[in-house]
């Protein structure tokens, strides 16, 4: 029996270990689980709020930019409304940042689902995924992931 327990124990961290290497405290793991629910948003269903992309296009909605930027994480808010060809793309606005003000703003829409991926944040307090998280981290700007496993008690 004791044998078992371990065993399991063994293979989580294992899993976890693979998963969420704790070198990488990056965007890479929070742009994911925003992606994931971004990359299921019906973007017609929000508002139109065209932004002009460092592709040159026009993007039509924060939620259109949002999966193009989930696609291409280079793709960056030169500014707000229909893209000027005599104005240089320079990015202002971070593509992330856009995102994460997309995501937030749909918390509602947002629904997190019951994947277990523990990240203890930065306020000492166990999150069971990254959604969560991201959700927390919505009213709180400065909170960051500590490590991908239980908070210490
Ligand atoms: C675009 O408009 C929003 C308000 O709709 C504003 O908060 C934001 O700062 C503007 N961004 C730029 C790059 O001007």
């Amino acid at each position: 029996m004791l044998k078992i327990v371990a065993l399991a124990l063994v293979s989580t961290v294992v899993v976890l270990g693979q998963t969420f290497p704790h070198t990488d405290h990056s965007e890479h793991h929070h742009g994911t689980s925003i992606c994931a629910f971004i990359g299921n948003a019906d973007c017609s269903i929000f508002a139109p709020h065209t932004v002009c992309g460092t592709d040159g296009k026009t993007y039509n909605s924060k939620c259109d930019f949002s999966k193009a930027h989930c696609i291409s994480a280079d793709l960056h808010v030169v500014h707000n409304g229909t893209c000027d060809p005599t104005i240089d793309k320079v990015p202002n606005v971070h593509g992330n940042e856009l995102v994460h003000q997309f995501f937030c703003a749909n918390l509602q829409h947002s629904k997190c689902g019951t994947d277990f991926e523990i990240v203890c944040g930065t306020d000492l307090v166990t999150y069971d995924n990254l959604c969560l998280f991201e959700k927390a981290r919505c009213s709180n700007v400065k909170l960051n992931v500590y490590t991908y496993q239980a908070c210490p008690t």
